[in-house]
């Protein structure tokens, strides 16, 4: 695909979109009411969204979520449309978030961290190539029972 990106703080007019990935990229999806809660209402977070733009028309291919507490930030939700996956899109948006941090936050955020399902391959690979190491596992984190990986990676 020939397609040019852009990356966007989120707004209400993308959310039906952004349903449309999360459905497509979670095992349990947040819904339209918890995505409205992230937009407007939680202090602390910030979402950008990334658009590819190709013969003049544009769609949201994902989008990255993350939060600001004291010295660490955390990845709440990334996802690309699978249909756009493996083309360094999610890279964009990981790289957009560190770049906000050490424009917004010099020298006071140090660490990145997360979680992710331990059977989440793709995910882990991901976080792995971008310098993000597993350091415990939390036991049936998610709802299904499943284990969460506990990944963290210094910002400076
Ligand atoms: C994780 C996710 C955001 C990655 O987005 P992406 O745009 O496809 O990733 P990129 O193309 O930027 O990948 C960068 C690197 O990550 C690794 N990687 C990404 N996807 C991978 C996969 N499916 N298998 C193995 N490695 C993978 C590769 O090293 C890749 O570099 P390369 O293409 O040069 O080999 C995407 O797979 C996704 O949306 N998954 C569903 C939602 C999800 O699981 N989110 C994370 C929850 S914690």
């Amino acid at each position: 695909m020939s397609f040019v990106t852009a990356i966007r703080r989120m707004e209400n007019a993308d959310l039906d979109r952004v349903l449309e990935i999360e459905e497509e990229s979670f095992v349990t999806p947040w819904t339209r009411r918890d995505w409205l809660y992230e937009l407007t209402e939680n202090p602390i977070n910030v979402i950008f969204v990334l658009d590819v733009i190709e013969n003049g028309i544009k769609e949201i291919a994902g989008f990255i979520d993350f939060m600001v507490t004291f010295s660490s930030s955390t990845i709440s939700q990334i996802a690309i449309a699978k249909k756009y996956r493996k083309q360094h899109l999610g890279t964009e948006l990981l790289n957009k978030m560190i770049e906000h941090l050490k424009n917004e936050y010099n020298e006071i955020v140090e660490t990145i961290t997360l979680e992710v399902r331990t059977h989440n391959q793709a995910a882990i690979a991901f976080y792995e190539k971008h310098g993000f190491e597993g350091v415990l596992i939390k036991p049936a984190y998610y709802s299904n029972g499943e284990d969460a990986l506990y990944m963290v990676r210094r910002l400076i």
